[in-house]
């Protein structure tokens, strides 16, 4: 209510040191339990893991996918959304040494042919896996094996192709000769989930799956799809000849054929995306193309309101790329919310939102304004073109700019940044925080040589990313530690405020701007997540990806919790938050070793938080390892529910 005083929201309890172990570590009176890891089976068609179970494409298709990142809950009743879900739950990528532990590794991993049967199972472990979730009456959790819910989504399964590029030439196949359909979607890395009950699984780091002949298209050359072997050489599988022959072969770009319907040459341009999923009926699922296509880490809502526009959010995770906003042109209508476990066509509900409207790309000027530049085929470039001319289309070619997302944020004049990963909405205020993980080519300098995006030499499209000299949003050179900023919209479309919420470092950096303490110091700030507490102040939880050299002593991988000042309060000389006071910033879990800690949401009572562990090292069952047993666990990726002792709320 408008003037009236509220009691700031604090933290209750004691942060927690670093540490280096193979186990969660949580706050006193806090537990974490161990759910789901790769390999868990969904159905009776999979065994139950071993440590030396052999991996076929029929188990895997029929069992958690691997290295767990994004994911959300899906409530099937309101009334029980705190105790019983659907848990979709992304499966970025793999780590072949576990995977093929039990025969020494994976066959001819890095050059040679790759068995099919292996690649296949490889295909089965990444993508999406949606399984039914409980609490029993004991507070522990557990997965409902054989629901009816349980399914996979993997790096074959066929899906459709939805927004402007559907349908066009862009992405004729021999698959889909008429361009709306292709097969699998990969490196599903964050997430997003729609008001009308959707999943949202974002396609991050798939240029590196495909490979193609020297010279094919700006757009590919661009986004950084290699000339040589793909990541785990799927393309050089030989399918069964009772199997169709384009199985492994369509992740060859090369033209083969006459012309685009006869080979793969447009395959991915099938990727690249925001992925739509219901995970109540397991309907075809839909790339939505018109939120974009590039290194999408995920997806977030902005702020709901009736009778305005859908917004999402969306950063492109490469070094000195950008962020980037859709606006949808239908408006949010209340009676297309979500009827939790209803069987309807909630993918029509999509479309109306998702399909038609803006794609937008930021510039953050050094006076903490910003605009939302429009990527449409009529917008004014930098140099006085439209963007259909600058990128040599047709004048309506939507489609085209889509497809050439990163060329067009170029020539509109982009601000590059330091690797935007996730994003977070306040749902009280719609402030939208983003993490910037961390930029080994932002240098201190205009390198105009090799500063390609965002900058005056608009007219050399294919260059690719290059290094970028700091600005006012990434201000420290070869930025190791990462920052958080947030911004507000303005009062049209087209305009924000930002500043930087908070600086990543360590207690001794001499660029620990921040503040920061023993008992907050982090670096590479990748997930985020904001409480939903309606309209009152919520807090916002950020975990980080990767070892920071400045502190050897302990794992860097870890959760933290803080109550964020509103922007007007940090305004001025505060406009970055005061890291040494530690009701503001907390570290609240660590997790094991070599892991990055990421996937976040809580009940909707907030009485358990479900956070996931990727890549650890030697993790789940090592918790008393000893000096000898390291690094002798066939390690798996899980999720963990983290809950109080005596059952209450979260962190207060
Ligand atoms: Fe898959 Fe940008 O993290
Ligand atoms: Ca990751
Ligand atoms: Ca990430
Ligand atoms: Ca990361």
């Amino acid at each position: 209510t408008p003037g009236s005083e509220k009691t700031p929201l604090s933290l209750a309890f004691d942060a927690i040191r670093g540490s280096l172990t193979d186990a969660v570590a949580v706050p006193a009176g806090y537990t974490a339990q161990v759910l789901i890891p790769w390999g868990t089976p969904l159905n009776s068609q999979a065994p139950s893991w071993s440590e030396d179970l052999g991996f076929t494409p029929e188990i895997q298709a029929n069992s958690v996918g691997m290295h767990h990142d994004g994911m959300h809950n899906f409530a099937l009743d309101e009334k029980n959304a705190s105790r019983n879900f659907l848990l979709a739950l992304n499966n970025e990528y793999i780590d072949q040494g576990a995977l093929w532990a039990p025969q020494g590794g994976a066959t001819n991993a890095s050059d040679g042919a790759r068995p099919a049967d292996e690649v296949r199972t490889e295909i089965n472990a990444h993508g999406v896996t949606i399984v039914e979730m409980k609490k029993a009456g004991n507070g522990r959790w557990r997965h409902m094996p054989n629901s009816s819910y349980n399914r996979r989504y993997t790096s074959a399964t066929e899906m459709e192709l939805g927004g402007p590029v559907a349908g066009s030439d862009y992405v004729k196949t021999k698959y889909s000769p008429d361009g709306t359909r292709t097969r699998g979607t990969n490196n599903n890395c964050a997430n997003g989930y729609t008001p009308w009950g959707t999943y949202l699984t974002c396609e991050e780091n798939w240029p590196g799956y495909f490979i193609k002949d020297a010279g094919r298209e700006m757009d590919d050359n661009r986004i950084g799809i290699s000339e040589g072997r793909g990541r785990y050489g799927w393309e050089t599988a030989a399918g069964d000849a009772s199997e169709v022959d384009d199985e492994f072969t369509r992740f060859n770009a090369t033209p083969t054929g006459n012309s685009a319907t006869d080979d793969y040459r447009n395959e991915p341009r099938t990727f690249g995306y925001i992925v739509e999923i219901d995970p109540y009926t397991g309907a075809r699922a839909v790339k939505r193309t018109a939120l974009g296509r590039f290194r999408h880490e995920g997806c977030w809502p902005g702020k709901l309101v009736e009778g305005e526009p859908v917004v999402f959010y969306s950063g492109h995770d490469s070094r000195n790329e950008y962020i980037y906003k859709f606006v949808s042109d239908a408006v949010w209508d209340p009676a297309d919310a979500n009827r939790p476990g209803a069987n309807y066509d909630r993918l029509a509900i999509g479309a109306k939102y998702m399909d038609k409207g803006t794609l937008y790309v930021a510039r953050f000027n050094a006076d903490g304004s910003g605009e939302w530049l429009p990527l449409t085929p009529d917008a004014q470039t930098q140099d006085g073109r439209t963007l259909a001319q600058a990128l040599n289309l047709s004048a309506n070619d939507l489609a085209g700019v889509i497809i050439n997302t990163c060329d067009a944020a170029d020539l509109m004049g982009a601000t590059p940044m330091d690797r935007p990963e996730w994003g977070a909405v306040d749902p009280a205020s719609g402030d939208v925080y983003m993490t910037l993980t961390n930029n080994s080519d932002r240098t201190a300098e205009d390198t105009a040589a090799t500063y390609t995006n965002g900058g005056s030499d608009i007219d050399e499209l294919g260059v690719g990313y290059g290094t970028a000299p700091t600005n006012a949003p990434n201000p420290r050179a070869d930025n190791s530690a990462g920052q958080v900023i947030r911004w507000r919209e303005g009062g049209d479309a087209t305009r924000f405020d930002w500043e930087v919420f908070v600086f990543g470092a360590a207690v001794n950096d001499a660029d620990n701007y921040s503040g920061l303490t023993e008992l907050n110091q982090f670096a590479s700030p990748d997930g985020l997540h904001y409480d939903d507490r309606g309209d009152e102040q919520g807090i916002l939880w950020i975990q980080t990806d990767n070892g920071y050299d400045n502190v050897t002593d302990y794992t860097n991988d870890q959760v933290l919790a803080v109550v964020p000042q509103n922007v007007s309060q940090a305004q001025g000389d505060a406009a970055v938050i005061g890291g040494g006071d530690q009701a503001q910033l907390k570290r609240f879990a660590v997790g094991p070793n070599g892991c990055e800690v990421t996937g976040i949401f809580f009940t909707p009572d907030r009485t358990a938080m479900f956070i996931n562990i990727q890549h650890p090292s030697n993790w789940p069952s090592a918790e008393d390892a000893t000096a000898e047993t390291q690094g002798t666990v066939r390690p798996r990726a899980s999720t963990v529910v983290i809950q109080r002792e005596d059952g209450g709320e979260i962190a207060v």
